[in-house]
Order: C-alpha cells, then structure tokens, then sequence
C-alpha cells in the first residue's frame, strides 16, 4: 500500500486492462485517486475497471486506440464526464515486436512507432490541453509516460522498440519545458521500466530465444536477472509505486526525468 495521498485526483491509464496498466490503476486508485481505464480490450479493460470499483475506489473504462486521434478526445471528455475532471495521465500502452536489426520489418517498427511514439504524444497533447489554465479541466496535473530499460541500455533483438522508447524520454523533456515555461501547472516525467514478467515480457524472453540467442527463456531471464543489481525481476507493484510517487505532490518539483525503476539494471 502506498503512502503518497491522490485523494480528489482524476487518472487516465492507457494501457490499463492488464499488465502494468491495470496494476498502476489499481495503485492509483488504492492512493486515492478516480481511475479512467483506457484500452483496446473491452472485457479485460471493463473487468479492471470492476475490480477498481469492487474494491471501494471510483472507476469507469473506456475503449481507446492511442494512435487515433478521435479517441484520445473521446477518452479525455469521458474521464472529465464520469470522473469530475482530469489531472493525471499515465501514457503506458505500448507493443513490443522483437527482431534483429538484421530481420527488422517496416510495417512492425511502423506498428511499434505509432502506438509507442505516436500514442504518446498524442495523449500529452490532449492531456496538457485539457489541464491547461483555460482547459476542459484546467486544474494543471502531472503526466507519466512509460518508457523502459531499453531507453538507458543496449539489449539485442530490440532495437526498433528502444527507439521508440529512446524516443518517449526525449519527448517527455520537451513537453515538460513546455508546460513549464508556458504555465500550464503540469509536471511531465517518465520511467523506466526493467523486465517484468507480463504478457509483453513474457513474450519478449521467448522471442529472443527464437531469435537464438538464448537457449531457453529461463535464460534469457537468468541472463537480466545477473545484470540486475538487485537480482531479481521487475514486478507490476515496483512500477505503480514510482509512478504513484510521481503524480504525488511529494514530487511536486521534479519535472522532465526519466526514473529507471529496474533494480539498476541500466544504470
Ligand atoms: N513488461 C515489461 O517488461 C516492460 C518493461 C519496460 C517497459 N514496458 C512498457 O510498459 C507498458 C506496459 O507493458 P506491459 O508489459 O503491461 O504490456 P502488455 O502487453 O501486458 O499490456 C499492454 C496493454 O496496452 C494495450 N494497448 C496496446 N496497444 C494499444 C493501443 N493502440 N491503444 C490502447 N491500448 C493499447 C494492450 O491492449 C494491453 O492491455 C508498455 O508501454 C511497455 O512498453 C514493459
């Protein structure tokens, strides 16, 4: 349980039907906060949202393509409808499509670029102009983007999907000079995530070993694991605490960072 206190706060999480998205809802909403699910999967989006609300907290989900303009506008007028508002934005849906620079596809660093670099900046746009003085919400707020390890290191057969999230940190640092100098009264940071054993890096561990450069994904995961100076894994609740941290008033003066949140992995 987390100590940092968004009571009266309004989220959306994109991304939030399963995965890091769900959990960082449901670390949003444990803190206090009302939570707008945004996702392409209905039924797992609508049971996270359920789950939110089962366990006392105020929840609604809606469906959302981040790379579609029309939704992002949609999701916004949602979240300030049902929710009373909007303050907090955590532009965490991403894919990840596994190759080696020698094997890499156009139409996958295409896909990887427009849900990853596209959907993010799309969602800061909508965001910032929403919370903005003036703004559909206009109380300010805070924005995490969700970018990864793969940003701060070089791990093989991913390097289309570390440029987009090379690509989310630089992106983040120009939005928060932004909505500094221009007053808009929004913090914007991001994170890096290490390996956590969802869906996605789940995958990612059989992929590099398709790849062949592991023999098995145990391997693959025993070879992260010995990078890591923690020695272990990522898990769903390391990421949602730094990300509840970040849209709290306890980093009411950190704008524009990247917080690598992967047991110092890349550091
Ligand atoms: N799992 C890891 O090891 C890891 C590490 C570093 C960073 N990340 C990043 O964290 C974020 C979440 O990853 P995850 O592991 O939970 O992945 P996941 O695949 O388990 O979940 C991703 C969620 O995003 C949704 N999504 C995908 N494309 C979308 C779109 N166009 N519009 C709306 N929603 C969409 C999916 O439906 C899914 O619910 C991603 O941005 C990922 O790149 C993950």
């Amino acid at each position: 349980m987390t100590s940092y206190n968004l009571t009266g706060r309004r989220a959306l999480v994109t991304g939030g039907a399963r995965g890091l998205g769900a959990g960082m809802a449901q670390a949003l909403a444990k803190a206090g906060a009302a939570v707008m699910v945004g996702d392409l999967l209905d039924a797992e989006g609508r049971a996270t949202a359920e789950a939110l609300r089962a366990a006392g907290g105020k929840a609604g989900f809606v469906h959302m393509d981040v790379t579609k303009e029309a939704d992002w506008e949609r999701a916004v007028a949602a979240t300030i409808k049902d929710l009373g508002g909007f303050d907090i934005l955590i532009n965490n849906a991403g894919i990840e499509i596994t190759a080696l620079v020698t094997e890499v596809e156009a139409d996958s660093l295409r896909k990887m670029f427009d849900v990853n670099v596209v959907g993010t900046l799309l969602g800061m746009k909508h965001a910032l102009r929403a919370m903005r003085p003036g703004g559909a919400a206009a109380k300010g707020g805070a924005i995490v983007n969700i970018s990864s390890v793969a940003a701060t290191i070089a791990f093989p057969a991913i390097a289309g999907y570390s440029a987009t999230k090379s690509a989310v940190d630089r992106a983040t640092r120009v939005a928060a000079t932004e909505a500094g100098k221009l007053g808009y009264g929004v913090r914007v940071n991001c994170v890096y995530p290490g390996l956590v054993p969802t869906d996605m890096g789940m995958k990612l561990a059989a992929d590099v070993v398709a790849a062949g450069l592991f023999p098995s994904p145990d391997a693959a995961v025993g070879a992260i694991v010995g990078e890591t100076p923690l020695g272990r894994l990522g898990e769903v609740a390391d990421m949602a605490d730094a990300v509840v941290f970040l849209c709290s008033d306890a980093a009411r003066f950190i704008t524009g960072i990247g917080l690598p949140v992967d047991g110092g992995m890349g550091m």
